[in-house]
């Protein structure tokens, strides 16, 4: 079944329509907040705008997922059903993922309470950007005090964060600093926090900006790990450096309370454009639901930041141990995806001044 110009032939051809990317359609994107959606966008437009995303119609991409794609495959390519809305919704968000940055941005994953998945959050929104970005990813353990992230993927040198400050004066080309990372093969790199570190060693304040600003000058995308609290040395350091923040909370009424506790803090000490534009995400969400109205919650967060994400609960998470994103279930995967996407919504307008 071929079309006149030899292409296959499509059963619905009016679905070969560019994905939109600059101005997603507002009545699918429920996670985008009130807040967001009242700023003022200013048309920043450059030649990085002509990516193959926004610009190549997208007819020659088969089906990724489900039935359409089985038929597609039996069929040798030739019968190819329009895709369905969750696919072109994907697409989108994939597009918004790979909004270009203009120089470095730093993202900061925080929150007022431990064990909300800081860690985990940080390095799975590290390797979604990772896995559909061309430039340079990196996550980065700024916990002072025995930080876990570089136990969640397979390390490639025992190289960590105190060291790769020692030696910083030597470090002058990207090569230098690779060999004080870990890369996945979703090619996010890691620097791992030191396990061993005395307390008057401890990562402080001034250390956290001199990675940063080593660190921007050969990545892209800085994802910064961060220890429980607002208040603490290194903390105050990330808070400095950061672009935007994510907030990691649960979805109990105590976790939420310390989030909005968060936002609270960042407003009341002259970080208002921090807390307005930052992400909020509700944590290891159940399926079976509990006594909490995570719809409140979420309208609460909402209303005062960019967007707020709920992450389901994932067995594959859950043992705390090495992270294989393939190995999430669908559901997960998408909601990182979501995540990702309402970070990147940032990416074209202008740097969050940093203190
Ligand atoms: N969505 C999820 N589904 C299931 N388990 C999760 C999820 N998110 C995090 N976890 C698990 O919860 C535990 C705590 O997560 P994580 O280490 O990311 O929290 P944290 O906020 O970084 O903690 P800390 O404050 O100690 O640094 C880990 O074992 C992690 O694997
Ligand atoms: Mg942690």
């Amino acid at each position: 079944m071929s079309g006149v110009d030899g292409r296959p032939q499509r059963l619905w051809p009016e679905e070969e329509d560019v994905v939109p990317i600059l101005a997603p359609r507002r009545d699918r994107l429920a996670s985008e907040s009130a807040t967001e959606r009242r700023r003022p966008r200013p048309p920043r437009l450059t030649a990085a705008d002509f990516t193959p995303e926004r610009i190549l119609r997208p007819s020659a991409q088969p089906p990724a997922h489900g039935w359409r794609r089985t038929l597609y495959a039996f069929s040798g390519g030739v019968v190819a059903i329009a895709p369905s809305a969750a696919e072109l919704r994907r697409r989108e968000l994939v597009a918004q993922v790979k909004t270009p940055i203009v120089g470095c941005r730093t993202v900061a994953f925080v929150s007022r309470k431990g064990g909300v998945g800081k860690t985990t959050t940080c390095l799975l929104v590290g390797h979604t950007f990772a896995a559909h970005r061309g430039d340079r990813v990196i996550a980065l353990d700024a916990n002072p005090d025995a930080g876990t992230l570089g136990h969640r993927l397979r390390r490639e040198t025992t190289e960590t964060l105190p060291r790769l400050l020692r030696d910083r004066q030597a470090l002058r080309r990207y090569a230098d600093i690779r060999a004080y990372t870990s890369q996945a093969p979703s090619r996010l790199e890691v620097v791992a926090g030191d396990e061993r570190s005395e307390i008057g060693e401890a990562l402080g304040r001034t250390d956290v900006g001199r990675a940063v600003a080593l660190l921007e000058r050969h990545f892209n995308l800085l994802c910064l790990d961060t220890a429980a609290g607002v208040l603490g040395s290194a903390n105050q350091g990330v808070l400095g450096a950061a672009d935007q923040i994510v907030v990691v909370s649960g979805g109990s009424l105590d976790t939420a309370r310390a989030a909005s506790a968060t936002l609270d803090w960042l407003e009341d000490h002259g970080r208002e454009e921090l807390a307005a534009s930052a992400v909020v995400v509700l944590n290891g969400i159940r399926s079976e639901g509990g006594a909490v109205d995570l719809d409140r919650i979420e309208e609460h967060f909402a209303s005062r930041c960019r967007a707020c994400i709920r992450i389901p609960w994932d067995r594959h998470l859950d043992t705390g141990a090495e992270v294989a994103p393939e190995q999430l279930r669908p559901e997960t995967r998408e909601a990182y995806l979501e995540l990702a996407a309402a970070i990147a919504r940032s990416f074209t307008e202008p740097a969050a001044r940093r203190s």
